[in-house]
């Protein structure tokens, strides 16, 4: 059946606002929680930490009988793990792959993680080839992380209509009302909009399968129980994420 394929991308210029996290943690959402069918492609090229902590999780369930299981169980009916791309090199192809894919409608969601760089071969092609539907940046309170989102956002307009901040990092001191009067100085100084949901600061989003009896990160499963347990307000955001489109369309 023909899909109505959408592209969706956390990203920043910056490394570790949280891109690969919310990245992998959406498609895991949508995959196993919500049934779509999903592929990601890792483009952080060498690092490939997407790609890497799938090889790490297959590791982690042959190893660990219980892990496999609860795995297993987590998937109902005929779904299978997502599939993880990585994107090594030859970049023009991959780009003209991702449109085919796209216009193709096998998947409901493409989620691509990328470098936090905008000097970077791939970003600079996949960027103005107008792929990505969507694009959410993990923002803190930190001026010089909003600075930097903020000049990214006024780019990525260019190219994709849904560009949108995510409060990220989000700690039990911060009041509520800073936000509140970031988020509206965003949106009627520099006409960006921000999600509603903000993800709160956790240790548990490092942690994931084999090495700790929770975990959070995960490309095999949404231990949803658990994430939901720990209020980071990730589902909520995801759902919010989700709205957005059954808005638009
Ligand atoms: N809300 C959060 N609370 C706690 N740690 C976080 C949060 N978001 C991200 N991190 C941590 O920050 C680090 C960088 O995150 P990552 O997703 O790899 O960022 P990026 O892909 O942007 O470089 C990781 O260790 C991750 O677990
Ligand atoms: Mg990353």
């Amino acid at each position: 059946m023909m899909k109505q394929t959408r592209v969706i991308s956390f990203y920043t210029d910056k490394g570790g606002t949280g891109k690969t996290t919310m990245n992998v943690t959406l498609c895991s959402y949508l995959a196993y929680k919500l049934g779509y069918s999903t592929i990601l492609f890792d483009a952080d090229n060498p690092s490939l930490h997407a790609y890497e902590l799938l090889k790490r999780e297959l590791e982690a369930i042959e190893k660990d009988n219980e892990l496999k299981q609860m795995v297993q169980q987590s998937f109902s009916g005929d779904i299978r793990p997502y599939e993880i791309f990585a994107v090594r090199d030859e970049f023009d192809r991959v780009v003209k792959t991702l449109q085919t894919v796209k216009n193709a409608g096998n998947y409901d969601f493409i989620i691509i993680d990328l470098p936090g760089a905008l000097n970077n071969e791939f970003v600079k092609k996949i960027v103005p080839a107008k792929v990505i539907d969507s694009y959410y940046l993990p923002t803190t309170l930190d001026k010089t992380v909003m600075v930097s989102n903020i000049k990214l956002a006024n780019l990525l307009k260019g190219y994709a209509d849904d560009v949108q901040f995510v409060w990220n990092n989000v700690f039990h001191y911060d009041k509520p009302q800073m936000y509140d009067a970031y988020s509206r100085m965003l949106t009627e100084s520099y006409g960006i909009s921000v999600l509603r949901s903000r993800i709160k600061n956790t240790v548990y989003f490092r942690r994931e399968m084999g090495s700790e009896s929770t975990f959070f990160k995960s490309t095999l499963c949404y231990p949803e129980a658990f994430i939901n347990k720990n209020r980071s307000n990730i589902s909520d955001l995801f759902n919010e994420i989700i709205e957005i489109k059954t808005n638009d369309g």
